[in-house]
């Protein structure tokens, strides 16, 4: 599925996404996915935000800070635009309902095929636990109830989360076999069409590698990442994502920023190096971050409206999950 098809009909279109509360949103969140979801709200299209607190425990022991980290997700939603008022944030916890429907789903997968998930296998090689929860093996399915207990037929993802919509599929079409019923849509996932953002280290950006330029984070603080950012002994600078890395993800994300073809800006700095580059970076991002960062200092002194908004929310999300739940039920003959 491709925006501009969603562009045509956003009427037909029932959006569920999400991210798990661990730390602060950064510019490859918001040009991978927050831009998106932005772009699918003014198009009209239902959208509904889970803030995945259950999901956190996969790979940690107990999750820090919770409530606080949920907040923050919010701060960073509403900074990039998102709208409370026409999107549903919500998080796991809030809506028991939604929770319920583990139970059932849980008995529509084998332990083989939750067993065979490679985003899970990868997850588990690199959560540094010497044990592996059930919770690890199971999120996939709890994925599937975030998304089918409001019947969402669109999810905006990465790649690393198609297996997971998989399963949902697979959930849903098993639910409605076994059922004979035709209460869950099948949902389809939407590929972000923006290339990956490389990290400052040329790396995946990813806040646990420190190479993460946050969307909260100061000009001083972005300045010094960008400063830090690996580069190469090459004095011209060219965009060659796969040889140059480092420099290659300097470009992609001024070019980004700045909405121009990466190769075309590589070229223009040039014989300027490395030095040239980093300095039209940090402009570049602080500039394009100022109006987010004004909004998102103002409501974040107003803990008392995040609150509101998770809220409001889950009051939304619990009356969709009652009723999907009661229909699960009488499809199961449970009453
Ligand atoms: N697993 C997703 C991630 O780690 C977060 C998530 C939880 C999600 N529930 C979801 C994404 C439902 C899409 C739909 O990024």
């Amino acid at each position: 599925m491709q925006i501009e098809t969603v562009r045509q009909h956003p009427d037909r279109y029932r959006v569920l996404t999400g991210d798990r509360p661990t730390g602060p949103l950064h510019l490859g969140h918001y040009f991978g996915t927050l831009h998106n979801r932005v772009q699918l709200q003014r198009m009209g299209v239902e959208l509904l935000l889970v803030v995945a607190d259950y999901q956190t425990l996969t790979d940690r022991d107990r999750a820090d800070r919770p409530a606080e980290h949920a907040e923050n997700l919010v701060l960073d939603y509403l900074a990039a635009g998102i709208d409370p008022e026409r999107t549903t944030i919500f998080t796991h916890s809030s809506v028991p309902a939604l929770n319920q429907l583990l139970l059932p789903f849980l008995s529509l997968v084998t332990v083989a095929e939750l067993g065979r998930n490679p985003t899970v296998k990868d997850e588990i090689a690199h959560s540094g636990q010497s044990t592996v929860s059930g919770l690890m093996f199971t999120y996939p399915v709890h994925q599937a109830a975030d998304i089918l207990f409001c019947k969402a037929n669109l999810v905006p993802v990465g790649r690393d989360q198609l297996p997971h919509l998989e399963t949902t599929r697979t959930i849903a079409r098993r639910f409605n076999d076994r059922y004979a019923t035709s209460l869950f849509p099948e949902p389809q996932p939407l590929l972000s069409e923006a290339p990956l953002l490389p990290g400052t280290d040329g790396g995946k950006m990813s806040k646990s590698r420190g190479n993460a330029i946050a969307l909260g984070a100061t000009e001083d603080e972005t300045a010094r990442l960008i400063r830090g950012a690996t580069t190469d002994a090459d004095r011209h600078i060219s965009y060659d994502p796969e040889h140059r890395p480092g420099v290659s993800g300097l470009v992609q994300l001024t070019a980004l920023c700045e909405g121009r073809d990466p190769a075309e800006l590589a070229a223009e700095i040039g014989d300027g190096g490395a030095g040239a580059l980093k300095r039209r970076a940090t402009e570049t991002v602080n500039e394009y971050l100022r109006p987010l960062r004004a909004r998102r200092t103002e409501l974040a002194a107003d803990r008392a409206l995040l609150r509101s908004v998770l809220a409001a929310g889950a009051e939304r999300a619990n009356a969709v999950a009652e009723s999907t739940l009661a229909e699960v039920r009488s499809a199961m003959g449970m009453g």
